[in-house]
């Protein structure tokens, strides 16, 4: 590894979303792991105890600044976000040698982005949100099938456990209103990469947001340089 990284040198980029958005293309070009979009999520109840887990960053908007994740709105993570309105992101690209964490409020996409990456799923993916109570108990494991099933019939699909069920399916399945996507929008975004000797560069940007309209106003990215 070099002593210097590209961010130990040099005027800081700009806005750290647009270094995100060349990392997020690097990762995926060099096929260095099968979902390099994923980051870890975490939310906290209202007693402030964290909880985290994985999910798929499916957008990101340099401009205005925010992430989309898509999932159910009534699971752990839907309920978290219902009290707090806020969460942190962590990507991790091990063999990139960088990090990058985001913070901020979250606020359910329009429905508009939802139905059409809901649109976008494989039918058994879309049949899935019917079927499955996101992080409520499950009787058994043929319930979950069974619910599956019931999922299937209700809209005409083949049966998930038949040899149909990996064939297509024209056939429309709504998506349901307790799944959809949120935003993450970007208040501090911290770029890390891996230097020599355990001196990393860390540099963290910072922005005022203001609730406006469905999303927010902000000020100008603020960048300060953080001790490894
Ligand atoms: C690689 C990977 C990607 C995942 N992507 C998503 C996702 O985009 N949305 C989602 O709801 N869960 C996703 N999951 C499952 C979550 O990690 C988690 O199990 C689920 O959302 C329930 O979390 P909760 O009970 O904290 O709400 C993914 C898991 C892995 C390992």
């Amino acid at each position: 590894m070099s002593t210097l990284t590209e961010l130990s040198t040099g005027t800081p980029p700009a806005d750290p979303l647009a270094v995100l958005e060349r990392w997020l293309a690097e990762a995926r070009e060099q096929r260095i792991q099968p979902n390099p979009n994923a980051m870890v999520l975490a939310t906290c109840d209202a007693a402030g105890r964290p909880s985290a887990r994985v999910v798929l960053c499916k957008g990101l908007a340099v401009a205005p600044g925010y992430l989309a994740f898509y999932t159910n709105y009534q699971s752990r993570k839907g309920r978290e976000l219902a009290v707090s309105g806020r969460a942190a992101a962590v990507f991790h690209w091990d063999v990139l040698h960088r990090q990058v964490r985001v913070e901020g409020p979250v606020v359910r996409a329009p429905t508009q982005d939802s139905d059409e990456y809901f649109a976008s799923r494989p039918w058994q993916s879309r049949l899935g949100a019917w079927a499955s109570a996101q992080s409520q108990p499950a009787e058994s494991r043929q319930s979950l099938e069974r619910s599956l099933r019931a999922a299937a019939e209700r809209f005409g699909a083949p049966p998930p456990d038949s040899a149909r069920a990996e064939s297509a399916f024209a056939g429309e399945i709504p998506r349901p209103a307790h799944w959809g996507g949120y935003r993450l929008w970007a208040e501090s975004v911290e770029l890390w990469v891996e230097g020599a000797a355990r001196i990393h560069d860390r540099l963290l940007w910072n922005r005022h947001l203001t609730p406006a309209g469905e999303g927010f106003a902000f000020s100008p990215w603020q960048v300060t340089r953080l001790q490894p």
